[in-house]
């Protein structure tokens, strides 16, 4: 461990701890500053109401990494918030650089909202099995967090515009889907 930690966990569970802190911490760093790239780049219908919405979200997702990387020295660790280490241990993929209408910055967002809460979850079932309450709490308060702010960005998508819904009656008639 990085520093002497007197939390009365066994060192072996907080390294596992602080490891998937750390992991968590990258995506968090991440999709930030994903949400920030469909902030600048967001055109169109809706445009300022949008434009506002990501920037509260990222504000969110900038509050979680705090969270995560402070719990990780909590624990003893030390935290891996710089870009380049963030963008070695992130869970995502690279932002869709194609967006430019508010849809498929939406479809991009929605997408990376909904890896990063099942990732948080499976944190959440890790750090049970590591007995680790105060780990479990934050991240279960991080996950209803991340859950309300999916919900805010997945509801501007119905019909055609959902995540995985055929985008024209030629997709539909293929069987093809478009799945951002
Ligand atoms: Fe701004």
């Amino acid at each position: 461990m990085y520093t002497t930690s007197h939390v009365n966990l066994p060192a072996n569970a907080r390294e596992q701890l602080v490891d998937l802190l750390n992991t968590l911490l990258a995506s968090a760093i991440d999709l930030h500053w994903q949400i920030k790239q469909a902030h600048w780049n967001i055109r169109g219908k809706h445009f300022i109401s949008r434009h506002e919405l990501f920037d509260d979200l990222a504000k969110h997702a900038r509050e979680q990494a705090d969270s995560f990387a402070e719990r990780a020295g909590t624990l003893g660790g030390y935290a891996e918030g710089t870009i380049r280490l963030a963008t070695q241990n992130s869970l995502l993929p690279e932002y869709d650089l194609e967006a430019v209408d508010g849809d498929a910055h939406m479809r991009a967002l929605v997408d990376r909202f909904a890896r990063y809460a099942a990732s948080i979850r499976d944190g959440i079932q890790r750090s049970e099995a590591l007995k680790d309450p105060v780990t479990v709490d934050l991240l279960t308060q991080s996950l209803g967090d991340v859950e309300l702010d999916l919900w805010f960005l997945e509801s501007h998508l119905t019909g055609e515009n959902r995540p995985g819904a055929p985008r024209s009656r030629k997709d539909r008639d293929a069987g093809t889907s478009s799945h951002a």
